[in-house]
């Protein structure tokens, strides 16, 4: 029986109960989300950060995102999959938008992209929709265009930039998108903009009046330190208690307490004397 979390269910889900997205990059974080109640798994670009060690998210691949969507697929039958495009997989052409889109879902397992920017790229949205391929959105700070917005900042502080904001999402709900990723934007304009368009918003640092919320996995269980954005709230510390298991660990191998008998296998004693007798005899 297929019970996946569908893109209808998710539109239908505006204006009822909130959704929600973590991302998952790896075959057995993708089962751990699949048991819970999350909604939707975004393979997103951060991976790159988080899983891959670069500064940013720009050096992902195509080839880097579509194996990490193929290993969360394996382990994810529920939640609605959406595969994140990496930079310059859609910017350059519609055709290479529409082409690398169909990747995910056809090599990958993925049920939905996402891709950043707003009026610019609406173009390659509409394509992809027309496709037959369910499109996420994704304005505010959009990581990809890091360079261009002088690093991770805040974006849409002033009414100008605010209203830039609205007319994207706008632009992107027009487009076919069916939700819409908000990220790092002052909380009432993220409240306007989801008033506004008729598919549910899905915040990451927009606060509490989107329709969803998404957090990257790694940052909300404690096991990437290198940056935590204010917006990040930390459920758990897994780092931490990873360490503490690895040290418990070199400390019991040092003081014989690992491996236990529990952990080791027997031999049939007559079978361990025969052996030492063979070998008495050499
Ligand atoms: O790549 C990612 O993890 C994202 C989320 C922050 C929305 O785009």
């Amino acid at each position: 029986m297929n019970n996946r979390v569908t893109v209808p269910a998710i539109m239908e889900l505006k204006g009822k109960r909130k959704i929600t997205m973590v991302t998952a990059y790896d075959y057995v974080t993708a089962r751990w989300v699949d048991k819970s109640n999350v909604d939707m798994i975004l393979v997103g670009d951060s991976l790159a950060m988080v899983m891959l060690g670069h500064d940013d998210t720009l050096a992902v691949t195509m080839e880097e995102m579509l194996h990490h969507t193929r290993a969360v697929a394996r382990g994810a039958k529920r939640a609605l999959i959406v595969g994140d495009m990496p930079f310059m997989s859609y910017q350059v052409s519609v055709e290479q938008a529409v082409t690398n889109a169909g990747r995910f879902l056809k090599e990958a397992g993925a049920q939905a992209v996402k891709l950043e920017g707003g009026a610019a790229v609406v173009r390659q949205i509409r394509a992809i929709v027309d496709a037959g391929i369910p499109v996420q959105g994704h304005i505010g700070l959009t990581p990809q265009s890091i360079a261009q917005l002088g690093g991770f900042r805040v974006q849409g502080k002033t009414a100008d930039a605010a209203k830039r904001l609205l007319d994207d999402a706008m632009a992107l709900a027009d487009a076919g998108c069916f939700s819409i990723v908000l990220e790092a934007i002052p909380a009432p304009i993220a409240e306007i903009i989801t008033e506004r368009v008729y598919v549910p918003t899905i915040g990451i640092g927009a606060g509490a009046g989107c329709d969803g919320q998404v957090l990257v996995i790694h940052d909300m269980v404690g096991l990437y330190d290198r940056i935590t954005p204010r917006f990040v709230k930390k459920y758990e510390d897994l780092g931490s208690r990873m360490l503490d298991a690895l040290n418990k660990f070199h400390d019991e191998v040092q003081r014989g307490i690992f491996p236990a008998d529990e952990h080791s296998f027997k031999m049939k004693p007559e079978e361990e004397e025969r052996l030492r007798s063979f070998l008495r005899n050499e």
